[in-house]
């Protein structure tokens, strides 16, 4: 029944996060990557296909009922990334189809296989994710029955659990990190990017009373906004470059697919200054260079050393981790019986169009002369009755087939 729903990913489980960024797709904007994952469905004769990269796994979640070659998983990501050896993606990739497939979906919604265990970012991502996905035009039926019965599964985890107690994320515990430095309030915070990432981190910062921060982006109402929140200045992306007055921690965090910072700049923006730096790095792939921890004084925090945080923070969790799994074994029932009742429409849809072929040639041959003889009333009487009789026999198969396969099926204790 769920035999066409196949995942490709690359988690934080198997694969360090230096490793996860291999698989993201490269792209400059979002029309290239439009582009990409156009080529990648039609490349590959995928019926839907949506992408999600966050910063602890690459997926593609798409519908093929075409089976796949073992070598599918390699060919497909020499597609994405030609620099790719097909022993490291076998090492690194994972292929779930069918039951298997759908169950990860649920798992990473409700953030059960997240690296911060009981972080909401990941459904946000995931229906921004689906979103892009569904206006390019890459989606159909098959995928957004996945995602209804992946976001209510993840919605009814956050609630009837208590996985999502006291809120976790990367940025919370990356903050936590920055907070281990004692930095003072006044220290000067140089935030390059104004997703919603760096949104989150803008809160926290405030909330812990830093008051010199300067946003950089791309587009400048965004970082305006963070500004504002802050009391700071905004500056538009490309005026990083003659930023000179230094800083005591660089904060970047943007959907770049390579490094935007790399040493070249990170001297400029030192200023001439030579004490240690706090760098954060939260994007994946990495968008600073490594290169400047070679010869610069830096403290750097980014999501890899997070994992030891995020460990802890799943022995807190485990428990709830137990509850989550039950909730999400009657959620994959549920969900394979939107897919069989939608398959059943599917199939039946030929029906409706059957039964008023079946009226009208009744009304207009087999019976037309004994109609044409009868009075107005009578008529209008008998035509109201077939109207009737069409939506009622209409509906009839679609219950009966549903009501027969619901009885078939056995429910999971
Ligand atoms: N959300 C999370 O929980 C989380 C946690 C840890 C790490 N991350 C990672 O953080 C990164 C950003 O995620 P997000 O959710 O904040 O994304 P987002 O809301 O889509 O924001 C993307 C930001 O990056 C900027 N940007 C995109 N491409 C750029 C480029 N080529 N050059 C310069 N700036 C660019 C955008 O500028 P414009 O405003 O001009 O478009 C925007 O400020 C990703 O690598 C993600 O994996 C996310």
């Amino acid at each position: 029944m769920l035999d066409g729903f196949k995942i490709l990913t690359v988690t934080h489980r198997r694969t360090s996060l230096q490793h996860i960024e291999k698989f993201v797709v490269p792209h400059t904007d979002e029309s290239a990557l439009q582009s990409c994952l156009e080529a990648l469905k039609t490349g590959f004769g995928f019926d839907e296909m949506m992408y999600l990269a966050t910063c602890n796994r690459v997926m593609f979640l798409f519908y093929t009922e075409k089976p796949l070659a073992s070598t599918f998983p390699g060919k497909f990501f020499q597609a994405v990334n030609p620099g790719l050896s097909e022993k490291f993606i076998s090492e690194n990739v994972s292929l779930l189809e069918g039951r298997a497939a759908a169950e990860h979906l649920l798992k990473v919604a409700s953030s059960v296989d997240s690296l911060v265990v009981g972080e909401r970012e990941i459904l946000r991502q995931l229906r921004e994710a689906y979103e892009r996905c569904l206006n390019w035009g890459l989606t159909g039926d098959h995928l957004r029955i996945a995602m209804q019965a992946a976001i209510v599964a993840a919605k009814e985890v956050y609630t009837e659990t208590r996985l999502g107690e006291k809120p976790v994320s990367v940025v919370s515990l990356a903050v936590r990190e920055l907070l281990k430095t004692r930095l003072p309030k006044t220290a000067r915070i140089l935030m390059v990017g104004a997703g919603q990432t760096n949104l989150l981190v803008a809160k926290f910062l405030a909330k812990n009373g830093f008051e010199k921060v300067v946003v950089f982006n791309r587009t400048l109402e965004r970082a305006q906004r963070i500004a504002t929140a802050l009391k700071g200045r905004a500056f538009g992306f490309n005026e990083l470059e003659s930023y000179r007055e230094g800083f005591d921690c660089l904060l970047v965090c943007t959907g770049a697919t390579k490094a935007i910072i790399d040493n070249e700049l990170y001297i400029k923006l030192l200023a001439g200054e030579s004490d240690q730096k706090t760098v954060i790095d939260l994007s994946v792939p990495n968008n600073v260079s490594r290169e400047i921890l070679a010869t610069n004084d830096v403290h750097l925090i980014e999501i890899e050393g997070l994992r030891a945080l995020a460990e802890e923070n799943l022995a807190f969790r485990e428990q709830e981790v137990n509850a989550a799994n039950k909730l999400l074994d009657l959620h994959l029932a549920d969900f394979e019986a939107s897919v069989r009742n939608r398959q059943i429409e599917r199939a039946l849809h030929q029906v409706p169009v059957e039964v008023k072929a079946v009226k009208e040639h009744a009304l207009n041959k087999v019976f037309k002369k004994e109609i044409e003889v009868l009075d107005d009333a009578t008529r209008e009487l008998l035509g109201r009755m077939m109207e009737y009789m069409e939506k009622k026999c209409t509906g009839i198969p679609i219950k009966v087939a549903k009501e027969a396969l619901a009885s078939s099926v056995s429910v999971p204790a």
